[in-house]
């Protein structure tokens, strides 16, 4: 058994990996005993699917309304894990991409959720220029202009809702840092990042990689575009990230580009 607690000192959910033949009742009422913040016990009952990456859950104790709002490094999250995508357990990658944005940066965050990478971002560099977000899930877009209200970043994150395939374009601005936070289909947007990014410009790219060769997908992928569109890469850092599947992680491949 192994859980995530989302939320905060008054109200949270957890979040349980049940194995076969463990009494889900009783861990239930274990985790609610000893962490009295958590009102409701979610239990996952799907992988992450489709392309708003969420997964079906069954409520195995406590309270029908599992909306909480998340605490992390003095910023916080509105959100309802049953109706969108959120990992406490990628609060420190996302200090790290915060941490490598330098004043003056305008920056894109691909795929972007409740906005958690542009908060991050706009917290710990207050000097950035502007952060531009882009999300498909309608209630995840909600949740993010909550949440860029509630952390008072509305003068620095820019949020809109839609397809990242359509919107980039839209917005036709050439950003020194683009993020991309969706593992498994990342790929089929490099070409409008490579578009969108200045001369020496930083891409993050999350992709899975096999625990044998962890970076050898995503490098093959990012090659694979820049030879398409004859731009020149160059690897910044290449870090593992979490556990994904048995055997299998979630990396990231930092690196910039150029003609
Ligand atoms: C892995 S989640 C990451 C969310 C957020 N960045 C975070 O770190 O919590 C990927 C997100 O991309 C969104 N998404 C998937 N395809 C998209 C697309 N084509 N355009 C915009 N958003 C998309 C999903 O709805 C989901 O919220």
């Amino acid at each position: 058994m192994s859980f995530d607690i989302i939320g905060n000192k008054g109200k949270a959910v957890a979040i349980v990996e049940i194995s076969k033949g463990e009494n889900e009742k009783e861990i239930a009422e274990e985790i609610m005993k000893k962490h009295k913040n958590v009102k409701s016990v979610l239990k996952k009952v799907s992988e992450r699917k489709g392309e708003l990456r969420l997964r079906e859950y069954e409520l195995i104790a406590g309270d029908e309304n599992t909306e909480v709002v998340h605490k992390e490094y003095g910023y916080y999250l509105k959100l309802d894990p049953q109706k969108v995508y959120f990992s406490p357990r990628e609060a420190k990658e996302r200090q790290r991409i915060a941490e490598q944005v330098r004043p003056g940066e305008k920056v894109l965050v691909m795929f972007s959720g409740v906005a958690p990478i542009a908060i991050a971002i706009a917290k710990k560099q207050p000097e950035v220029e502007r952060i531009y977000c882009i999300e498909l899930n309608k209630d995840a877009h909600e949740y993010a202009k909550e949440n860029v209200r509630r952390n008072k970043l509305s003068h620095k994150i820019f949020l809109i809702f839609g397809d990242v395939e359509q919107e980039a374009k839209k917005l036709n601005l050439k950003f020194d840092r683009i993020v991309m936070p969706l593992p498994f289909g990342a790929k089929s947007f490099l070409d409008i990042a490579f578009d969108c990014l200045k001369e020496n410009g930083i891409i993050h790219f999350y992709s899975v990689g096999d625990e044998k060769d962890l970076f050898s997908n995503g490098l093959k992928e990012i090659e694979a575009a820049a030879k398409k569109l004859n731009k020149k890469i160059k690897i910044l850092n290449m870090k593992k990230i979490l556990p994904y599947s048995p055997r299998r992680w979630k990396v990231c491949i930092d690196f910039s580009v150029s003609s």
